[in-house]
């Protein structure tokens, strides 16, 4: 049997030597059939670590376009180029200098996925990816990782910055706006991590178990929305494990689902991380391998040397790949200018900050400030602004603008002797720390206290105090309930002591929300004048948060989740590692740990707004807020049959003083009877233009049956029940301003592949 294998194998070899046709268009079936089998592995298995396998060179490592996460490989024979693939995704990721020249090659920082999501702008968000695109092309990228669309199942998730949100219907529309931008520039992305990377504790061996219903109407409906709508070249697998399999591995989820079900042509390669399953990976439609080392090749060319892997799942992957390589620039041979307008960039940047801004809270208008000489800016985080975050989703870029910079900019006066208070803090703890890279600006740098005494002096001389409380996170680690979630002890004694001796004095204090993701409010917040939220807005953020202060920019960023007045109002808080890293357990151990190996999502479909809406549990601020400097009313909608769904309409108009942009929240309530739902669910949404005072604007939405529908396990199909369904207009997910009816005459089905069926897991029920 070997001898005859080997005879076959030297007959492939023989033949395609002959064929060497070079890769176009219109040839992959060609080229196909001459590649050798060691070729065919070989496009299959990235190679960023690697310059030459099999005597096919993959070009230096990381080629020539330093720092890109990897890349796939060449087969020069056959014309087939190394195409390159960066991070994502609040920009860009790659190395900003390179040996041998000193030019640079800086990114533009945008506003993390959150700051994007509240802007609840989907113009906007394709505005800033088509910018976004633009560098990926100019600087020799084929492919940007990103966006990262998993759902915000928990806040503690260390990742949740690079997400957009806890509703899937806003997430995927984000998600969908943002691959348009992107992939108009003629490069690809790759929307990650599918699926149910919603921790990052134990992320690469961690099983999520969860119901076909929460998988499909929620870590599911948002890569379906964005896959269908927008057409991602790539999809990435996630590390972790998903009922029984690790994803990358799935069936269920990279054919049935992806493909038999959402339609997906595109290529779905790993995250960046070997798993010793590589054949069952190809088998079950994971094309690439990444970031790609020998054995990965080794183990596909004997599987289907062994007959363990199919040479029609190979052939099929390998298509795959072709057909992906021939749309990149790389491949077009497109000369890019390594120099993107860099300048016009951050323009982009600042308006998108300022359109994501949320203002949750605003006193008797203390903002915006008006007649204030000069201000009190306190915080270390004032001047070590986090504009994203760390690990893949950090941006090389040139500068960021901090707090001091953008106030300054916007023309306020600043008390001096606080910015030398902490910038001699800083020198002095870089210089103790010896911190090797103080140009990566990270929030490095813990709260420090300032004296009581200092304070009151300050509360004296000072118009009014704003406070920058700063946060990070990034790829790895979860964070932390105590110390992160909640203030810490400095932190609140910071700001207690500034508001006692601001009000007391009659001046106001303003608080600023550097973070990225939702931290505890409920306990403080009575203490703060206003609370401006710019999440980690990117490298030009700063000064938008200041043009809000002015009251040059009115603020119209509205929540993409909710604040819960306490951590463990999150039925996911029973079901998620959230002091793992403070009672740093042993990893030599033999029984597997909750929610570490592995974690139930017992909580079903009751994530965020579906829990606290539907269970009537109080929050510190619901999904979908945020405040603006003017007032809006809403008319009464008109809502009408169109196609096999409705479209409803709504006015809006500007009641208050001064310019300002609603954002409209489509929410539909379903008729009783039939599967249990939330009482109300985010369907579509819609930001108005700038309306002037006393000005209109009428919105209207679609929406089809299969967007009222909800997934039958039992049937394994989603079902839209006939009935009345109500469809409200919101402000917010608890504030719903006007409402109407449709009536579903007939209910309606739609099956699906049989994925994820079976999984026994006792569910929440409300
Ligand atoms: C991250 C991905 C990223 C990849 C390449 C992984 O660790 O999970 O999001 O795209 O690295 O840098």
């Amino acid at each position: 049997m070997k001898k005859i294998l080997l005879l076959l194998g030297a007959v492939t070899l023989t033949a395609t030597s002959l064929a060497q046709p070079k890769l176009t268009r219109d040839n992959i079936d060609e080229v196909l059939a001459a590649m050798t089998l060691e070729e065919k592995a070989t496009l299959l298995v990235g190679g960023a670590r690697a310059a030459t396998v099999n005597g096919v060179t993959s070009g230096q490592a990381m080629g020539p376009v330093q720092g890109a996460a990897g890349n796939t490989r060449a087969i020069p024979r056959l014309g087939i180029p190394v195409t390159y693939l960066a991070d994502g995704p609040a920009g860009l990721r790659i190395s900003p200098t390179r040996q041998g020249t000193d030019k640079t090659f800086y990114c533009t920082g945008f506003p993390v996925g959150t700051a994007l999501a509240s802007s609840w702008d989907v113009d906007l968000v394709t505005r800033v990816t088509t910018a976004m695109g633009n560098e990926v092309l100019e600087y020799g990228v084929d492919v940007l990782l990103a966006p990262g669309v998993n759902l915000h199942r928990n806040p503690l998730c260390g990742r949740n910055f690079e997400y957009f949100s806890e509703d899937p219907v806003l997430s995927g529309n984000m998600a969908a706006a943002y691959i348009q931008g992107v992939q108009s520039n003629g490069v690809g992305t790759s929307i990650k991590h599918y699926a149910t990377n919603n921790q990052e504790t134990n992320r690469n061996e961690d099983e999520t178990v969860a119901s076909a219903r929460a998988l499909r109407e929620l870590y599911l409906k948002n890569f379906e929305i964005a896959i269908t709508k927008a057409r991602p070249w790539t999809v990435m697998s996630s590390y972790n494990r998903l009922d029984g399999e690790y994803t990358q591995q799935s069936e269920d989820l990279l054919t049935k689902v992806l493909r038999d079900d959402w339609g997906f042509e595109g290529i779905v390669m790993t995250d960046w991380g070997s798993k010793a399953g590589t054949v069952k990976s190809a088998a079950a439609g994971n094309d690439l391998m990444e970031p790609g080392n020998q054995t990965e090749i080794d183990r596909i060319i004997a599987a289907v040397r062994d007959g363990s892997l199919s040479q029609d799942d190979l052939d099929r992957n390998v298509r795959n790949m072709l057909n992906y390589i021939v749309k990149t620039p790389t491949f077009r041979g497109y000369a890019y200018s390594n120099a993107p307008d860099l300048k016009a960039h951050a323009r982009v940047a600042r308006e998108a900050a300022g359109e994501s801004v949320v203002m949750l809270r605003n006193v008797q208008g203390t903002l915006p400030l008006q007649g204030t000489e000069q201000l009190a800016l306190y915080g270390i985080g004032s001047i070590d602004f986090v504009a994203g975050g760390t690990g893949s989703g950090n941006v090389n870029k040139a500068y960021v603008v901090n707090m001091v910079d953008g106030l300054e900019n916007a023309g306020f006066k600043l008390d001096p002797s606080l910015t030398e208070y902490y910038k001699a803090y800083m020198a002095y703890d870089l210089a103790q720390r010896r911190l090797s890279s103080p140009n990566v600006r990270s929030g490095k740098y813990a709260e420090i206290p300032v004296p009581k005494a200092a304070i009151e002096a300050q509360a004296a001389r000072n118009d009014a105090a704003v406070l920058v409380i700063g946060r990070n996170a990034g790829e790895g680690a979860d964070r932390r309930l105590v110390d992160d979630f909640e203030l810490t002890d400095t932190e609140r004694t910071l700001l207690t002591d500034i508001a006692n001796a601001y009000h007391r004095a009659g001046k106001k204090l303003i608080v600023v929300l550097n973070i990225g993701g939702v931290i505890e409010t409920s306990s403080w917040k009575h203490l703060a004048d206003a609370v401006l939220l710019p999440w980690s807005p990117g490298q030009e953020g700063a000064n938008a948060v200041a043009d809000i202060i002015a009251g040059r920019i009115n603020p119209s960023g509205r929540l993409p989740m909710t604040f819960p007045e306490n951590y463990f109002d999150h039925p996911s808080s029973l079901n998620f590692p959230y002091d793992y890293n403070r009672n740093a357990v042993s990893q030599n151990r033999r029984t597997p740990l909750k929610d570490v190996d592995v974690t139930r999502y017992e909580e079903g479909i009751w994530v965020g707004y579906r829990f606290f809406g539907t269970a009537g549990r109080s929050v510190s601020y619901p999904f979908g807020f945020g405040l603006s400097y003017t007032d809006f009313n809403f008319s009464r909608p008109v809502v009408k049959a169109s196609g096999d769904g409705f479209t409803a309409s709504v006015t809006v108009t500007n009641t208050g003083k001064v310019a300002g942009k609603e954002v409209v929240q489509l929410y539909v309530g379903a008729p009783a009877g039939g599967l249990v739902k939330p009482v109300r669910e985010l369907k579509a949404f819609g930001k108005t233009r700038l309306l002037q005072p006393g000005e209109s604007q009428t919105l209207s939405f679609r929406v089809s049956a299969y967007e009222l529908a909800s997934f039958n396990e039992a049937l394994n199909r989603w079902e839209a029940a006939a009935g009345t369904y109500s469809v409200q207009f919101g402000q917010n997910a608890e504030c719903i301003p006007a409402s109407a009816t449709f009536k579903l005459a007939k209910a309606q089905a739609w099956p699906v592949s049989d994925a994820f069926l079976g999984v026994e897991i006792s569910e929440l029920k409300l």
